[in-house]
């Protein structure tokens, strides 16, 4: 899904949320799930202008889960581990969205190449 203004990221979340509830994902999860790709794509947003997002359903070891990867062309960021610290924002936000998202999912996984652009891949299992 092509991630370039606000519009773009109430539909992935509500089309992420579908996708995780017919995949059987209790409630509380869906919530969860729809937090991380709205956190996602508004860094798209906010910070590169233009990108993707894509949910997909994953398995791995007989579990069944839901995958979200975010990845855009835009500036990249310069320190990871200071990006991942709760409070960390360049553009005066709360700095939660990353350190939350991690919190949130089961997997996480963040590369980023400072002014060649950014992708963030989480994943998050059924119980
Ligand atoms: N896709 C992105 N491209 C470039 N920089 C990003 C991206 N996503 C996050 N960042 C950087 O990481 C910081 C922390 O992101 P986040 O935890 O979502 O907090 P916030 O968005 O409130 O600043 C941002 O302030 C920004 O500097
Ligand atoms: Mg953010």
């Amino acid at each position: 899904m092509p991630i370039d203004c606000d519009a773009d990221i109430v539909s992935a979340r509500q089309k992420g949320r579908e996708l995780a509830s017919q995949c059987g994902f209790p409630t509380t999860d869906l919530a969860v799930i729809a937090t991380a790709i709205s956190e996602l794509a508004r860094n798209i947003v906010r910070y590169a202008v233009h990108g993707e997002v894509l949910v997909r359903l994953v398995e791995a070891d007989g579990k069944r889960g839901i995958e979200v990867t975010a990845s855009d062309d835009g500036p990249g960021i310069a320190d990871i581990t200071l990006a991942l610290q709760d409070g960390y924002s360049t553009s005066g936000g709360l700095g939660l969205g990353l350190p939350g998202t991690r919190r949130l999912m089961d997997e996480f996984e963040l590369l980023s190449d400072f002014g060649k652009g950014t992708k963030v891949t989480v994943r998050r299992w059924k119980r």
